[in-house]
């Protein structure tokens, strides 16, 4: 079969075609091209095309029925640089391997019995955010969140007391994953062994990251560390031939843990504050009901589930902000659309950003509204629209752990602390790996017994409608 039905997209004048929009806000780009062509839109980068897909049957076909003929796309490449062959960069038998190895480590029932852990996490979290409310300063609450995700996923992951070792982690997967976005950026990426300043910088990150995660790896084996966290788990799995991870496969899947539960994760708390903070209605009420249900104190297995409407409520904030933005497949064979076809090699780009956003799926797009994740709104919803942790075979396995984990951070701060947006309408998306708002710009006060409230973000600027959400009182 040769490609013969092109995706229709708009015709570009300049040799760079869309290039200098994506490089500048892939956000807007791509949500304008698909309201433009009502669905699934074709991008020229330069010589390159793009393939955005955003009706269901066409990500279906990608994601679900023809799932084969697909690999990980152009942005998994640059990653496997930092991380290696795991779980997320990986496909075929390799990665059916290592995901029936990996999966079952992350069920429910684990992911329970890491709520303690978790809670531990956030008290350290509250005792930073305590500092800011002692002083009535405004601060940037990004980090601060950021930490606790890096805390939880570390501790969850190695299980160690590597407290002592977390900035020095912290920073250097911070500085790793720079790397990958100019590296993905470049219009020649070179491999990180071409001795390049930037490059010699990256194999010294690389190689203080691989000591880390070997020594917590050889402790795990001699039994010195904690056991039950997922590395102890992950030592224990067994393939259907008996066999265990080798050493290296632990290093890829300990390195990739740490870096796809950790920005994504503290990037979902950021965005659930900022929205909760711009409708003070739902804040209200979300704040009535962790009073309600933990009675000031901290949750355990059994509250954190009551929490409905804060989970909801961040739902709704991973809809409007997802923190997987848009991830890319590379076809392997040719294949065909209703519509049009696609030859081997083509790149193709799902965003969840732009279905969760799209006038022809939901209503009042831009409205914060945690009722669109109501049981019977969910069921009733088509496939598709809404997808914030992928889908078909590749959905994400830390999906149980990262919504736990924002339900006892968020349930936290607000069970301690009233929270003003300082500065409420001038927070920006930064789709780069994961999507992380700009600084969140807080005051935080103790809270007195009932009070909930929040003042309203500060003046309004005029801004991109795709970025800015409506606020409500
Ligand atoms: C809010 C938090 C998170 C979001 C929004 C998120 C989102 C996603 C998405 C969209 C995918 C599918 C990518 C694709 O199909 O190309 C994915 C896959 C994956 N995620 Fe997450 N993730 C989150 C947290 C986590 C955590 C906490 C971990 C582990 C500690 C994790 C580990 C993975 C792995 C290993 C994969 C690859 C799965 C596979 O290909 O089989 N994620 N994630």
């Amino acid at each position: 079969m040769t490609a013969t039905r092109r995706l229709a997209g708009p015709a570009f004048r300049n040799p760079l075609g869309a290039y200098l929009d994506y490089r500048r806000d892939p956000l807007t780009l791509f949500y304008e091209q698909a309201n433009a062509f009502g669905g699934s839109v074709r991008l020229r980068l330069v010589y390159e095309q793009l393939h955005l897909l955003v009706d269901p049957a066409h990500i279906r076909q990608v994601m679900v029925t023809n799932v084969d003929a697909y690999t990980k796309g152009i942005s998994y490449r640059s990653l496997d640089h930092l991380l290696g062959p795991g779980l997320l960069t990986s496909d075929g038998p390799l990665w059916h391997r290592q995901r029936a190895l990996i999966k079952p480590a992350f069920g429910r029932k684990h992911v329970t019995d890491e709520v303690p852990l978790m809670v531990a996490c956030a008290d350290r979290m509250l005792a930073k955010v305590a500092t800011h409310a002692d002083t009535g300063e405004v601060f940037d609450l990004v980090p601060v969140v950021m930490g606790f995700a890096a805390d939880v996923v570390c501790r969850a992951v190695m299980g160690a007391d590597v407290a002592g070792l977390m900035p020095r982690i912290e920073e250097d997967v911070r500085d790793g994953v720079d790397w990958v976005m100019r590296n993905m950026a470049s219009p020649v990426p070179l491999p990180p062994s071409v001795p390049t300043p930037a490059n010699r910088r990256f194999r010294k990150i690389l190689a203080r990251l691989h000591q880390v995660v070997d020594d917590v790896i050889a402790a795990h084996r001699t039994g010195e560390d904690a056991q039950g966290d997922l590395l102890s788990r992950l030592l224990a799995a067994r393939d259907d031939d008996g066999h265990a991870m080798d050493e290296q496969q632990l290093r890829h899947e300990v390195l990739t843990f740490l870096l796809a539960g950790h920005e994504t994760t503290g990037g979902a708390l950021a965005w659930t504050i900022y929205e909760l903070c711009r409708n003070s209605a739902v804040l209200r009420d979300v704040v009535d009901e962790v009073d309600g249900r933990l009675g000031g104190g901290a949750p355990d297995a059994a509250s954190v589930g009551l929490l409905e409407l804060t989970g909801r409520a961040i739902d709704e904030s991973m809809r409007l902000h997802p923190p997987a933005w848009a991830f890319s497949r590379t076809s392997l064979a040719p294949d065909s659309f209703d519509s049009f076809d696609l030859g081997k090699g083509a790149l193709i780009v799902i965003s969840p950003f732009v279905n969760h956003r799209l006038p022809a799926f939901w209503s009042a797009p831009l409205r914060f509204d945690p009722d669109r994740f109501t049981p019977d709104a969910v069921r009733a919803r088509p496939a598709l629209h809404y997808f914030p942790f992928g889908w078909g075979p590749h959905l994400c396995v830390g999906q149980h752990l990262s919504l736990t984990e924002v339900r006892v951070g968020l349930s936290m701060l607000l069970s301690r602390f009233d929270i003003e947006l300082v500065n409420g309408l001038r927070v920006r998306e930064h789709p780069e790996i994961s999507n992380t708002p700009g600084p969140v710009l807080v005051r935080v006060r103790n809270r007195r017994a009932g009070s909930g409230t929040v003042a309203a973000p500060a003046a309004s600027v005029a801004g991109c409608p795709v970025v800015h959400t409506e606020v409500t009182r």
